[in-house]
């Protein structure tokens, strides 16, 4: 139902530095647990100082990705999240772990996608000389970076820009557009067409849900 606040999951591997937007903005959901794959994550410790349930599984204690994968849907599930966002999540999934939460994962990648997918983005975009950058949220599929597209922010390649001011000025889109794919989720308001996503108007999106309520 739309109507009834979401239950999210937020997976992270360092700082955590997408986490006080998503806590800071209206979701349509609540983050009910924050998990990591590195005990020294920092950003456990947002979690643990606005008392958000946080749990660690260590990709270190498991001998095949299927195998971590396997106890990270596990611990995930015994918080019942409608939705599980990776927010700085730095692991290839396997098809167990996005099979699982087909249709409610949504990954952040840190280049317009489908360009530069993979790690180094920043780097990348300045060495490939585009004038153009910037972020995507994108549910997340079996082949890494190549989802179905949720939202996007561009900012502008500068010629004095490296790959750390380039860094810096897209995070600050980050904190726009995650909160927002993220309630658009939450709302009900994804219609995902292959690669295609169309955002309904929230009107429409409440109308659907009642309806298919009564049948
Ligand atoms: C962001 O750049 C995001 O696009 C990518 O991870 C970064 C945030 O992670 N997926 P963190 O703040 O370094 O933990």
């Amino acid at each position: 139902m739309t109507t009834a606040r979401k239950r999210i999951a937020v997976l992270i591997s360092g700082r955590g530095s997408n986490l006080p937007s998503l806590l800071g903005n209206e979701l349509a959901g609540d983050i009910v647990v924050i998990g990591s794959n590195k005990a020294d994550a920092k950003g456990l410790d947002i979690a643990r100082n606005v008392g958000i349930a946080n749990f660690v599984v260590s990709h270190k204690d498991f001998a095949s990705r299927e195998a971590f994968d396997t106890a990270m849907v596990a611990a995930l599930n015994v918080y019942r999240p409608h939705l599980v966002v990776l927010a700085g999540f730095m692991r290839i999934t396997t098809p167990v772990f996005t099979q699982a939460f087909a249709g409610r994962l949504i990954n952040i990648h840190p280049a317009l996608l489908p360009s530069f997918p993979g790690l180094h983005t920043h780097a990348r975009a300045i060495e490939e000389g585009v004038k153009l950058h910037g972020s995507t949220v994108h549910f997340v599929t079996p082949e890494l970076d190549r989802g179905p597209i949720i939202a996007q922010a561009a900012v502008h390649v500068e010629d004095d820009d490296t790959a750390e001011t380039l860094a810096a000025k897209v995070l600050l889109q980050e904190h726009q557009i995650f909160p927002y794919a993220v309630r658009l989720f939450c709302e009900g308001r994804l219609q995902v067409d292959g690669l295609r996503v169309r955002t309904l108007p929230k009107s429409t999106a409440t109308v659907i849900d009642s309806a298919s309520a009564r049948v």
